[in-house]
């Protein structure tokens, strides 16, 4: 069924593990997820950032997508559709009439007030139709389709800012730029666990881990320590699915039917998504 994140979070925050936002790109990605989601009986999360519902149609046409193949796959597990990184008030209320089940307002580049009452505004919104809101402080690093950060600008989340934002607009999780970074690292990632634990201390809701690509398992069960209930995956399922696409017609160049090489990377996706579930121990938990 389609549900929102805060139930599937609040209970992996209580047991010690966390659940995957998977980003959807194309029909591909979202029949390899949901397969992998099903196969593992692990809850899911649907990542959908502006620029791919563009790529898609739009937003209505991704929901119809998730929910046909949930029927057609007869899937048990609890499925959100998140919208990733919402940039405006009305991106969050466009999503949410079209049928998202939960959104993310990313007010991350405002000051901290104008962050706060723009994500207060979402939250009233979006908790009177039942939907799940997360917030992000501070600047995560990289890109993903418009959100771009230059490296100069990538700051650590600040634990009184987040004190404040967390009590002050009651978002059901969030997601403290903690050093973690959109795309492939350049070198180690770097992780302020020593703000982690700080911020964990005080927030009383889970955490968010973006830029879930790359960074090293203990860190990630590090994280998952501290607080982190959430763990957004994009360019992992990316990087494998191109890779199955390349083999397959490097090694049939004459090869041209679509299915013959996007279903390689429809299944390099599914195995990508399973082994993270199993990494973040959201399997068998639905
Ligand atoms: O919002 C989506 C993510 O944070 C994905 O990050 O592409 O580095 O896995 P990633
Ligand atoms: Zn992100």
């Amino acid at each position: 069924p389609l549900v929102s994140m805060k139930e599937m979070l609040d209970e992996a925050k209580a047991n010690g593990y966390a659940i995957g936002q998977y980003n959807l790109n194309n029909m591909e990605f979202i029949q390899g997820i949901l397969q992998a989601a099903e196969e593992e009986k692990s809850p899911l999360i649907c990542g959908v950032s502006e620029g791919a519902a563009r790529y898609m149609g739009g937003f209505k046409p991704v929901v119809d997508m998730v929910t046909s193949f949930m029927e057609a796959y007869n899937v048990t597990v609890p499925v959100a559709i998140h919208l990733d990184h919402g940039s405006s008030f009305e991106k969050c209320v466009e999503a949410i009439r079209a049928g998202f089940t939960s959104v993310m307002i990313d007010g991350s580049h405002y000051p901290l007030e104008e962050n706060i009452a723009l994500t207060k505004r979402v939250v009233e919104v979006a908790h009177s139709v039942g939907v799940s809101v997360e917030a992000e402080l501070g600047r995560i690093g990289g890109q993903e389709d418009d959100v771009v950060v230059e490296d100069a600008e990538a700051a650590y989340a600040i634990p009184s800012e987040c004190k404040e934002l967390v009590e002050q607009t009651g978002v059901d999780c969030f997601a403290p730029a903690l050093g973690s970074v959109h795309g492939p690292y350049k070198g180690e990632p770097n992780l302020g666990f020593e703000r982690m634990k700080e911020i964990d201390s005080f927030a009383g809701i889970p955490l968010v881990l973006h830029g879930g690509t790359g960074i090293p398992a203990d860190d990630v069960q590090k994280a998952i320590g501290y607080g982190h209930a959430k763990i957004n995956v994009n360019t992992e399922s990316q990087i494998s699915s191109a890779a199955a696409v390349r083999k397959t017609l490097d090694e049939k160049p004459e090869l041209y039917d679509p299915r013959k090489y996007l279903g390689p990377a429809r299944d390099a996706v599914k195995e990508t998504v399973k082994a993270k579930m199993q990494e973040f121990g959201s399997s068998n938990r639905a």
